[in-house]
């Protein structure tokens, strides 16, 4: 049973069959590429290979054959592209710029001891990604392990050396290497964070980024399979410093997102010229449930491209997100909700949306919501609300938290935790005035504070008809705005 009422309008997602962690993100001539982990034959995890979309504006994305298929020997797990500009490599006819990426290869076949390798391969392109030569002197980094992978590969300038960041994700640390020519590797360092109860680290990062009146800082980001507060798996952000060899941590590492679906980003390793931003975008599931979602015929979708900073809040640098400028283009005119004192209590606020001037069903709304809680300790909005569905964002001032609520969202897959309240501390949680910004997408939430420094994102899947939203307090609140702008994304060619 297909079930075109969940497929994401403002969200990346394939036509059919199963992806994960987005791969290789990178801006090259004219075009943004988005790799993914993809299983070109079914819907659920396996087979995986780098399936492939490109996009000029990061919000229409054009879904391309499999760009580098599986093997024989070899499934083709995560990894990052570079653009060779500088020849260094020795790919191609010495003119055209090679794309290369560069993915942990992953053994079909275990080894006597019972191991599936996981080793670093090659592959490149001059045909802007839309054919790919994998490196016959494959692979370029293997240390015999079962668990090496998810290289991220970039030029730093200052040493005149590629840096490959990579995963010991079983032994949880990471190993950086170094090369002149993307072939050959040199052991730089290893860097260790005690981080008791996160295992299985996966997927890192490592991003440099201004800070208002301070020098640079570099991100590095990895994920943890299990160990997120939520009961999950997630992503952390440690603020640090960056030489060309060695990263030192300058703070505690801090959870990059309370929701239970958003693992696996990486960054733009290119943007176009004169765009400075680091723009980054994650797989918008988890490995938990993934499987028993309900989606059909594809499972799992993108984040929206998040603009990503570095504020100093209370003494701390934080990572802020905030949805991409670009999709501000989607919006239509806006629904409003006028300004009003509403005494405490359940849906002191009710509406539904839908298109304004018809009833044309929306799937994808921007909605923007303030709220000056005065007495009450806390506040929600309910969403996608009906018969007996409900999906609450709200406010925990006593604890100081954001929250989502999807345990009555609508199907619950069942298994791996999928149903719960998520909680995320944040500092602005406590005051009276509130402004926060919620993406919802036909079948995901995610929720922004006015500041970028709390981001909760989950998927949920509701019946088509459930379209309500409530207001619900403990107290007498006053609402200043809810503006929802439906968002206007062109419908996508239909399923085959
Ligand atoms: C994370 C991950 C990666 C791996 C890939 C395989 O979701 O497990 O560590 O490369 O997925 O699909």
């Amino acid at each position: 049973m297909h079930t075109p009422h969940w497929r994401p309008q403002l969200h990346f997602s394939p036509r059919q069959h199963w992806i994960n962690d987005p791969n290789g993100l990178v801006w090259h001539a004219g075009e943004y590429h988005l790799f993914y982990q993809y299983n070109p034959q079914g819907d659920t995890w396996g087979h995986m290979s780098w399936g492939h979309a490109v996009s000029t504006d990061l919000l229409h994305w054009e879904e391309l054959p499999v760009a580098i298929p599986e093997d024989t020997d070899w499934m083709i797990f995560s990894g990052s592209v570079v653009v060779d500009h500088a020849h260094t490599s020795g790919f191609g006819d010495g003119v055209e710029a090679p794309m290369v990426a560069i993915y942990t290869g992953h053994a079909q076949q275990s080894d006597a001891d019972g191991l599936h390798r996981q080793n670093q391969q090659l592959a490149w392109s001059t045909d802007r990604g839309r054919s790919w030569h994998k490196y016959p002197g494959n692979p370029v980094l293997d240390l015999g392990s079962g668990g090496f992978r998810d290289p991220k590969v970039f030029w730093h300038a200052p040493s005149s050396r590629w840096v490959m960041l990579v995963s010991m994700a079983d032994e949880g640390y990471l190993r950086f290497f170094t090369s002149a020519d993307l072939t050959r590797w040199a052991p730089a360092s290893d860097c260790r964070i005690d981080l008791p109860g996160c295992r299985v680290w996966e997927c890192p990062d490592l991003t440099r980024l201004p800070v208002a009146g301070e020098p640079d800082a570099w991100l590095l980001k990895f994920d943890v399979f299990h160990g997120h507060p939520g009961g999950g798996s997630g992503a952390l952000g440690v603020v640090g410093d960056f030489d060309g060899e060695r990263f030192t941590p300058r703070q505690a590492p801090q959870w990059l997102d309370g929701g239970m679906d958003f693992y696996a980003a990486i960054a733009f390793g290119a943007m176009p010229p004169r765009d400075s931003r680091c723009v980054w975008l994650g797989w918008m599931l988890s490995h938990h449930y993934g499987k028993a979602t309900p989606t059909q015929p594809w499972r799992g979708a993108m984040t929206v491209p998040r603009e990503l900073g570095l504020s100093r809040i209370d003494g701390q640098l934080h990572v802020v997100q905030q949805p991409a400028r670009e999709l501000l283009v989607s919006r239509g005119a806006p629904w409003t909700c006028p300004a009003a004192a509403l005494p405490g209590g359940r849906s002191v606020l009710t509406a539904s949306l839908s298109a304004p001037g018809s009833d044309r069903a929306v799937q994808a709304w921007d909605l923007r919501i303030e709220v000056d809680a005065q007495q009450a300790n806390g506040w929600s909005l309910g969403l996608r609300v009906g018969g007996g569905e409900i999906t609450r964002v709200g406010v925990d001032r006593a604890r100081g938290e954001l929250f989502i609520d999807r345990r009555h969202s609508g199907v619950d897959p069942g298994i791996g935790g999928f149903a719960g309240v998520r909680r995320l501390p944040w500092h602005g949680a406590r005051d009276e005035r509130v402004t926060l910004r919620i993406l919802l997408d036909a079948s995901s939430v995610e929720v922004f504070s006015s500041d970028g420094a709390a981001v909760l994102t989950e998927t949920i899947y509701p019946r088509e008809d459930s379209r309500g939203v409530v207001l619900e307090s403990d107290a007498a609140v006053v609402l200043h705005r809810l503006t929802a702008w439906p968002l206007q994304v062109p419908a996508r060619a239909p399923a085959p």
